[in-house]
C-alpha cells in the first residue's frame, strides 16, 4: 500500500507535529508527512520538520488581501504535493468554508478539551473554571464551524487536586502525543470511514449518534 501522504499546517511550538512525525517513522504507519506548512516564519515545528528532512513552507497570512486568497494559497501547496490528508496541529487561522469543503474528509484536527465541550482557546483555564472533572483531548474531521466534526478519537485526562491551567495543560499534551498519531495510524491503515457525520472504525459506528440509537428508550 502506498504511504499516506499527509500535510501538516502549524503555527507555533509543533510539538503534536514531532509526534506524528515520529509515528511515520515506524514502518507500520502507513503514512509519510510530504509538506510541514506555517503562516509564521519563526514557528518552532518548522525547525522540527526540517531537523526530521521533511519539506517546509511559510505563508504568511499577512501577505493577502483576504483569507479566502490565504486559503487558495494554502489549498496550491498542499495539491502542489499530492497531499492526501491534512492534519492541523496548533493552526492559528479560521478557514474560509471553502477550504474546509474543498478537504471535506480529508482534514483532521487536535483540540485540547473533550469535545464537544469547550470549543476555540483557554480550554484549560474553562474546564478548571468549571469545575470540570474530566479534561482530555479530541481528534475530529474538520466542518465549518470551528472545533466540531465527527470525532475519531478521545482520551480523557484527570482534573487533579491543586491543578492549575499550565499543569492540566501539559498533562493533556501528552495525551495529544499518544492520540493524534493513534488517530493518523488509524487513518492511514484505512480503517476509519466517515459517512456524513458519523464515524465508523474498523466498520463499527463509533459516533454519538450510534450511542443514542443503542440506548435504550423511557
Ligand atoms: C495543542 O494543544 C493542540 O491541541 C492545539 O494547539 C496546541 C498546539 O501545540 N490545537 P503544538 O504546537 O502541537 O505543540
Amino acid at each position: 500500500m502506498k504511504p499516506l501522504a499527509v500535510g501538516v499546517l502549524i503555527s507555533g511550538r509543533g510539538s503534536n507535529l514531532q509526534a506524528l512525525i515520529e509515528a511515520c517513522r515506524d514502518p507500520a504507519t502507513k503514512a509519510g508527512i510530504r509538506l510541514v506548512l506555517s503562516n509564521k516564519a519563526d514557528a518552532q515545528g518548522l525547525a522540527r520538520a526540517a531537523a526530521a528532512g521533511i519539506e517546509t513552507a511559510v505563508v504568511d497570512h499577512r501577505n493577502f488581501p483576504d483569507r479566502a486568497r490565504f486559503d487558495a494559497e494554502i489549498d496550491r501547496r498542499l495539491r502542489e504535493k499530492g497531499i492526501e490528508l491534512v492534519c492541523l496541529a496548533g493552526f492559528m487561522r479560521i478557514l474560509t468554508d471553502e477550504f474546509v469543503d474543498r478537504w471535506r474528509d480529508r482534514m483532521i484536527n487536535i483540540h485540547p478539551s473533550l469535545l464537544p465541550a469547550f470549543r476555540g482557546l483557554d480550554t484549560h483555564a474553562r474546564a478548571l473554571a468549571a469545575g470540570a472533572k474530566l479534561a482530555g483531548c479530541t481528534v475530529h474531521y474538520v466542518r465549518r464551524e470551528l472545533d466540531t466534526g465527527p470525532i475519531i478519537l478521545q482520551e480523557k485526562v484527570p482534573v487533579l487536586p491543586g491543578d492549575t491551567a499550565e499543569r492540566l495543560a501539559a498533562r493533556v499534551l501528552e495525551a495529544e502525543h499518544r492520540a493524534y498519531p493513534a488517530a493518523l495510524r488509524l487513518i492511514a491503515a484505512g480503517r476509519v470511514r466517515v459517512e456524513g457525520e458519523r464515524i465508523f472504525i474498523d466498520g463499527v459506528e463509533t459516533s454519538a449518534s450510534a450511542a443514542a440509537a443503542s440506548r435504550p428508550s423511557g
